[in-house]
This record gives C-alpha cells, sequence and structure tokens, in this order.
C-alpha cells in the first residue's frame, strides 16, 4: 500500500483501493465493516462481509438472507451507515441501500458465490429465530459437503444482494506523524472532498 496520502486525490484514491483489497482478501480487515440502519427498535448494527467494490459508481455490495431483520428494516428505511478499521485507519461509508432479490443482478451476485456459502441461505430458519438448542437452527458443521441442487434452489430463494450507492466517504488515519482525515460527499452528481480536523 501507498505511503501516507498527502493530497485529498490521493485519499480518495488510497480509500477505494483499502475497499478494493478488502473485497478481495478474506484476511484482510477491510473485507467486512459494521453495518449500521435503524429500525422501529432504535439502531441496528452488525458486522457485514465487502462483497463488491465499485469505485467509479461509488458503490459497495452485501450479501444477506432475505428473512433476516435487517431485510424490512432497509426496505422501510434504506440509509445506511458501514464502517471499517484496519491499517490505522477508519473508513465511514454512507448511503442508501437499493435491495435485489429476483433480477438479473441478484443472479449475477448469486452465480459467483461460492457453494459452501450457499448453505448457510439454505437453513429451514430465518436468521434470529430462537431455537432450544444450537443444533436446531440447522447448520451443519464446516466440514460438511456442499449443497444439493434442492438445497441450493431453496437457499437462492432466500439471498438478497444489498448495493449501497454512497453519498459519504469519511476516511481517518491514525498515525504517529500526526492524525488525518478526510471528508467527501457526492453533491449533485459529483464528490467533493475536504480536509477535516480529526
Ligand atoms: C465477520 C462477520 C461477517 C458477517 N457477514 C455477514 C454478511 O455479509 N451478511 C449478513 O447478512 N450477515 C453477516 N454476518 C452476520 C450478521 O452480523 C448478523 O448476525 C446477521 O446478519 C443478523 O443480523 P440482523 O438480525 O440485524 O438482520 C456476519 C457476521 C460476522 C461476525
Amino acid at each position: 500500500m501507498a505511503a501516507m496520502p498527502d493530497s485529498l486525490d490521493a485519499v480518495w484514491n488510497h480509500a477505494w483501493a483499502r475497499l478494493l483489497a478488502g473485497a478481495r482478501g478474506r484476511g484482510d480487515p477491510f473485507h467486512q465493516g459494521v453495518l449500521a440502519n435503524a429500525s422501529e427498535d432504535g439502531p441496528q448494527a452488525r458486522y457485514a462481509v465487502l462483497r463488491a467494490v465499485d469505485p467509479d459508481g461509488g458503490r459497495v455490495a452485501f450479501h444477506t438472507d432475505r428473512r433476516s431483520p435487517k431485510l424490512a428494516q432497509l426496505q422501510a428505511d434504506p440509509r445506511v451507515a458501514w464502517v471499517f478499521f484496519g491499517h490505522g485507519e477508519q473508513l465511514r461509508l454512507s448511503g442508501t441501500v437499493q435491495l435485489h432479490l429476483d433480477d438479473a443482478e441478484a443472479d449475477a451476485a448469486w452465480a459467483a458465490t461460492r457453494l459452501l456459502s450457499r448453505r448457510t441461505y439454505a437453513v429451514p430458519l430465518a436468521p434470529g429465530t430462537p431455537v432450544d438448542f444450537p443444533a436446531d437452527a440447522g447448520l451443519t458443521g464446516l466440514g460438511a459437503a456442499p449443497p444439493g441442487a434442492d438445497a441450493q434452489a431453496r437457499a437462492r430463494g432466500h439471498f438478497a444482494l444489498a448495493r449501497l450507492t454512497l453519498d459519504s466517504l469519511d476516511w481517518l488515519s491514525l498515525a504517529s506523524e500526526g492524525h488525518r482525515r478526510a471528508r467527501f460527499r457526492r453533491e449533485g452528481g459529483r464528490w467533493q472532498g475536504t480536509w477535516l480536523s480529526p
């Protein structure tokens, strides 16, 4: 990774490079971040894996089970914040989520998923359903065989692609040579950046 970025353009490119590396690498700290949204019960936050990054469109994406509580929450209010930390840097993304359930975009995202990841979408119970014992949730161990055709079809019916169109990106670097913070906002279709006091 390049040295500490010295210009707003360099910060912008640096931040997107961090996100691209996060989406690619399972061991990268930016592979997952805390995704926050509003709900009738107050704020909600949980980790989600960064699945796709589109610097030109200012968009990122995650996958989720459409039966999970967050799906209905996002249908009611699609605004989210997604926060990442790694390499001494915090990245705060915020914007609006568009949900893709049964369209071509969701099909393409599903086609790119790993066979073993599909198992989590095939379980009969919605995420968050109370069970008497962990085994009752029906998720087989990590060593289990990949799902067959029936289970995969069922799993596809539970899968959702959530694409976030950013309206703000806030980068904070904590470094011994001096903390730095910059924020970029999409205004009238153009990104405007400014340095901020950390
Ligand atoms: C490292 C990590 C990555 C996760 N990635 C996802 C993800 O990409 N999508 C997702 O729906 N849940 C993911 N989860 C599970 C969520 O954090 C959460 O427990 C689940 O989605 C239920 O959230 P909800 O009740 O707010 O809908 C992940 C959890 C961890 C710990």
